[in-house]
């Protein structure tokens, strides 16, 4: 499957998700700020595909920093700082920084080895995690075609390939057994209906869009078996941080008795955080809700309220998966779901 991140002579390639679906186009970044501009007005993201854009961005800083074979330590830590800071809440952005920082002292080469390596495994991991996922869903909900929904974008384009939610519904998929994805449009930025639709098109997968709202009637009227879902940063009790309309559906399919289970890389586990409550939620510009495909819809100075993510408390989460099995809420992975 062609991937969505790499690294090419020198600089960063990736999918310009904002392009999509009008355009599939890759974009060539050789600058940390070139990076940072494509993180934060979501050209590259979903929180794996952030993490290794993050990792790289430290590669292209240690090379420019680097001068007879010195690298300048002390600049590369303060860019991976400014990298880290893009976006707040998928926590697999710092991992990353983290993760290559770890490597400086060995020079840009190592740094660069390093982002490769997160490269490589977070497609290995978001498919073994689907693969997982995918195996839970089937003991779940039974051998009957399954209708499933998520919400985002979870696929190939949000990862560096396969996907973690969107993985496991490809797998069911290539099964044979789904018979209807249904997806929120992912309001204000348009994940679902501009990259979700575009990659279960892609991919020949029945699918249906709704608007956010309508994903908890769609599930009180009995049209879901499973909810499948990804994340941005999964606590040590459980709790889940995802695109913002995620805890409306998981307290409808609770209220339902649909499962709702999320599939995530380890890379996405923050065990350092207790709760939820601890998570910092970005919250984006106004300019996002008050307008619509370039047309003013709110009365000029409208205040508005707009957070990226929600916070899913453990009780609503039937199962989280990752690579290595279920995630259980005292932030410990103790079995495999299959
Ligand atoms: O603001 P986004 O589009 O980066 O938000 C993405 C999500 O919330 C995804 O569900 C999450 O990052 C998981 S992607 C495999």
């Amino acid at each position: 499957m062609t991937r969505s991140i790499a690294w090419q002579d020198g600089a960063i390639t990736a999918v310009d998700q904002c392009a999509l679906p009008h355009e599939y186009r890759m974009l060539r970044l050789s600058t940390v700020d070139e990076v940072i501009d494509a993180i934060q007005r979501l050209a590259i993201r979903g929180a794996p595909a952030i993490g290794v854009a993050g990792a790289l961005a430290v590669a292209l800083s240690a090379r420019a920093h680097t001068r007879d074979g010195v690298c300048d330590e002390i600049a590369v830590r303060a860019e991976a700082r400014r990298i880290a800071d893009a976006r707040p809440t998928a926590v697999n952005l710092s991992w990353a920084v983290r993760r290559v920082l770890g490597k400086l002292d060995g020079g840009a080469d190592a740094v660069l080895a390093e982002a490769g390596t997160i490269l490589v495994e977070d497609e290995e991991r978001n498919r073994a995690a689907a693969g997982e996922a995918a195996n839970l869903v089937r003991r779940l909900c039974g051998p009957e075609p399954l209708r499933l929904l998520t919400h985002c974008n979870t696929g190939r384009l949000a990862t560096v390939a396969w996907g973690t939610a969107l993985g496991a519904i490809r797998l069911l998929a290539g099964e044979g057994h789904v018979t209807e994805v249904l997806f929120g449009e992912t309001r204000p930025l348009l994940q679902g209906a501009r990259l979700t639709a575009w990659e279960l098109a892609e991919a020949g997968i029945p699918h249906r869009m709704l608007v956010d709202s309508a994903g908890p009637a769609a599930l009180a009227a009995g049209m879901v078996d499973c909810v499948l879902v990804g994340a941005d940063r999964v606590c040590a009790n459980g709790d889940v941080a995802n695109k913002i309309g995620t805890y409306s559906l998981a307290l409808a399919a609770s209220r339902a008795g649909v499962p709702f289970v999320v599939v995530a890389p380890e890379s996405t586990l923050d065990t350092t955080l207790r709760s939820g409550a601890d998570i910092v939620i970005e919250e984006r510009s106004p300019a996002e809700v008050t307008a619509f495909g370039g047309v003013e819809v709110a009365p000029p100075g409208t205040r508005v309220f707009n957070p990226a993510f929600d916070v899913t408390p453990a009780e609503l989460v039937t199962a989280v998966v990752t690579e290595s099995g279920l995630f259980r809420p005292n932030g410990t992975v103790e079995e495999r779901a299959s």
